[in-house]
């Protein structure tokens, strides 16, 4: 029988199959995320995550130095807070010795090409665990505004370079451009988490910083009237059309593997940089699989990373992008 086109021809070796590779991962697609607590000199495991510590600020800037060696150029920066800083309003968030503002200020002294990217959002600052301000049982999304420019300003004026707002509030991100240029921050920019989904796959994240919607009959205890309904793809273009429009430098789509339908749409909408993000519970299923010996931890990570660019990213948040890193240097 007479085969006129065989696939399995540009697939017969390695130099062969190099030569028609489209897709291509490197250390330049890589931000990683970084837990931060209070103290000196301290790291704490963080069980659900293996590999992914919390650390005191001072670890953290090593921690830096050490991901910048590999490569690794960009950071996103969560905060574990202590319980008596939190209440319903989130105001430690724009403490100008808070944590974050310190941690900041700490990196850009001692690795200042490393680019920051902090959270934005209220929830490890929250008494409630949401990323809004809570009034008569619900998130009042103009208030949380306000807040949320509060904090940018502050981040702002430690050193930020990327504000990642990832709270899902209506308008947000031009509360935070107006915000940046009236103080004339007009190089930070903005990279908004445009289609946030309410997802199970946060759980190990908010138990990193024991950030989880409290249990209370009277406020949501998910996050689904703000997070986006995972049942939805078109509503994912209208959240990134608008960040764009609101002047958003960068769009996040969130989380990544069960996601990757939602990047490709978003790729054909926009021309701006896309990142993805491969979340906690991607990160544990990955581990717990790998430990078992039931898939290897290398190949899934390199395939992982690599088939979430072939969809579409520009980069990825990833606590797997040290150990990538590590892969692809060698
Ligand atoms: C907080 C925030 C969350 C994540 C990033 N920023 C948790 C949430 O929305 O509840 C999740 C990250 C992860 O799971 O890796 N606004």
């Amino acid at each position: 029988m007479i085969i006129y086109s065989r696939n399995r021809r540009l697939r017969s070796n390695s130099t062969i199959r190099s030569l028609v590779q489209e897709t291509y991962l490197t250390t330049n697609d890589l931000v990683m995320p970084l837990f931060v607590m209070e103290g000196k000199n301290k790291q704490e495991a963080i069980s659900s995550m293996p590999g992914i510590f919390r650390r005191s600020v001072d670890l953290t800037v090593l921690e830096c130095k050490e991901l910048l060696s590999l490569g690794v150029k960009a950071i996103n920066l969560y905060m574990k807070v202590a319980e008596n800083l939190k209440d319903n309003t989130g105001k430690e968030a724009w403490n100008a010795n808070g944590l974050m503002q310190t941690t900041i200020k700490a990196i850009k002294d001692a690795v200042p090409e490393m680019i920051i990217m902090p959270d934005i959002a209220l929830d490890p600052y929250s008494e409630f665990g949401h990323d809004g301000i809570i009034e008569n049982g619900k998130i009042h999304n103009d208030k949380t505004n306000d807040a949320l420019a509060k904090m940018s300003l502050s981040l702002a004026e430690a050193g930020a370079d990327i504000l990642a707002p990832s709270d899902m509030m209506d308008g947000r991100v031009a509360a935070i451009r107006t915000v940046l240029e009236e103080n004339n921050f007009t190089d930070v920019g903005i990279l908004s988490y445009a289609a946030k989904y309410a997802s199970s796959y946060y759980g190990p994240f908010r138990s990193a910083l024991d950030s989880a919607p409290v249990e209370n009959l009277d406020i949501p205890k998910d996050k689904k009237t703000y997070q986006m309904d995972f049942h939805n793809s078109r509503e994912a273009i209208d959240e990134v059309l608008k960040d764009v429009a609101e002047g958003a430098d960068i769009i996040m789509i969130k989380p990544g593997i069960a996601y990757l339908d939602i990047v490709a749409k978003v790729r054909q909408a926009i021309d701006l940089p896309i990142a993805v993000y491969n979340v906690s519970g991607e990160y544990a299923m990955l581990k717990a699989a790998a430990q078992n010996g039931w898939i290897d931890n290398d190949k899934a990570i390199i395939e992982t990373l690599t088939c979430i660019k072939r969809a579409g990213a520009d980069m990825i948040f990833s606590y797997a992008s040290k150990e990538a890193a590590v892969l692809l240097n060698n």
